[in-house]
C-alpha cells in the first residue's frame, strides 16, 4: 500500500517535522509506503491531478489546504481526514454549527457577522447582544487559530471592542466562558470511532487556556463514560477518521466540547501518556482500505 503524507508547503518547523517522522515510522510498521509531499509539489488543478493520484492509494492530509484536499477528492483519492471534515474543524464557527446541529454539548456560541478587508466593524450591537446572553468574562476566538494563540478572554465591553478591533476583518465567535474549566481541559484522542487515550491539561501560570504550547502541563487521564460519549459524538458529527477533541468540564463536570482538531499535534500526548497516536492512525487507514 502506498500513501502520501501531505504537509504545508511554506511552514518550516521542527515541531511539525517531528510529527511527520512519527507518522512515517508508524506507516513503515504497517508496511505502508508513505511519501511526504509538500502541497506545492502537487498541481492545484483537478485536471492536472487526475493522472498523478494514480500513484497513491490514499493521502494522510496534514494541512489545512482544503482547496487541494477537495481537488484530490474530486480525482477519487481517499483522504484521511476528508476535506469537508478538515474544513469544518479549521473554522471554529463551522465547528459550532456542526456540533449544535448534532446536539453535541458546546459552550453557548455566537458568530460575528461577516465583514470584508478594509471595512471596519463600527457597530458593536451584535457583540453587546451576545455579551448580554453570555455574561462576563466571555471568550472570543478567531475562526482560524491553533495552540491557543487566537483565543482571548474579555472581561467587559471595552475589552470586547479592543479585541475585535485587533482581529479586524477576520471572522470570530463570542462564546460562554466555562468557568469550572478555567485553565484545564481534557484532550481526548479518537481514532476510528474509539477513544485511544486522553490527557488532562492544566495551565501552570493562571492562564485560562490549558494549551501545552502556552505552558500547560499534560498528564495521562482516563475519560469517564460521558466524556467518551461526547468526544465520539463530536467526531461523528464532524465526519472525522481521527481527531484530538478538547473537552471542557461543565456544570458538575459534565463534558462540553471546546474544539475538535482534525490534524492533532500529538507530541504532548505521547509525552504524557506514552501512547503514539500515529500507530493507531496508520492501522485505521489499513482497516478502512482493506
Ligand atoms: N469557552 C471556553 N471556556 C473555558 N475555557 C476555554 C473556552 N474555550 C477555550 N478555552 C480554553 O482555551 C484553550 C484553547 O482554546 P481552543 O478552542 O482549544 O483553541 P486552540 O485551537 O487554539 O487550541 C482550551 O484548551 C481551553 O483551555
Ligand atoms: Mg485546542
Amino acid at each position: 500500500m502506498k500513501g502520501w503524507l501531505i504537509v504545508n508547503n511554506f511552514m518550516k518547523s521542527a515541531k511539525f517535522d517531528e510529527i511527520y517522522a512519527y507518522l512515517k515510522s508508524a506507516a513503515e510498521k504497517e508496511q505502508i509506503q508513505l511519501e511526504i509531499l509538500k502541497t506545492g509539489a502537487l498541481p492545484h488543478s483537478v485536471n492536472a491531478l487526475k493522472e498523478r493520484v494514480q500513484e497513491a492509494d490514499f493521502a494522510l492530509f496534514w494541512d489545512k489546504d482544503v482547496v487541494l484536499a477537495r481537488q484530490l477528492e474530486a480525482c477519487g483519492l481517499r483522504l484521511f481526514n476528508s476535506a469537508a471534515a478538515i474544513e469544518k474543524c479549521d473554522n471554529t464557527a463551522f465547528t459550532a454549527v456542526e456540533l449544535e446541529r448534532a446536539g453535541v454539548p458546546v459552550p453557548e456560541t455566537y458568530a460575528a457577522p461577516l465583514t470584508f478587508e478594509g471595512i471596519r466593524i463600527d457597530d458593536f450591537g451584535f457583540a453587546e447582544e451576545a455579551a448580554e446572553k453570555l455574561g462576563f468574562p466571555l471568550v472570543i476566538k478567531e475562526n482560524a487559530g491553533s495552540f491557543g494563540k487566537q483565543v482571548y478572554l474579555a472581561s467587559d465591553m471595552d475589552d470586547v471592542k479592543s479585541i475585535i478591533e485587533k482581529i479586524g476583518h477576520k471572522g470570530f465567535i463570542l462564546q460562554r466562558f466555562i468557568a469550572e474549566s478555567s485553565g484545564r481541559d481534557v484532550r481526548v484522542n479518537v481514532v476510528g470511532g474509539k477513544v485511544i487515550c486522553a490527557m488532562l491539561r492544566e495551565s501552570t501560570d493562571g492562564d485560562f487556556r490549558s494549551n501545552v504550547t502556552l505552558g500547560g502541563h499534560g498528564k495521562a487521564y482516563t475519560v469517564n463514560k460521558e466524556q467518551e460519549a461526547a468526544a465520539l459524538a463530536a467526531c461523528d458529527a464532524m465526519g472525522l477518521d481521527f481527531a484530538g477533541v478538547d473537552v471542557l468540564f461543565g456544570d458538575g463536570g459534565k463534558p462540553v466540547i471546546c474544539e475538535v482538531n482534525s490534524n492533532p499535534h500529538f507530541k504532548s500526548t505521547i509525552d504524557a501518556t506514552g501512547t503514539d497516536l500515529s500507530l493507531y492512525i496508520m492501522k485505521h487507514v489499513k482497516n478502512v482500505l482493506g
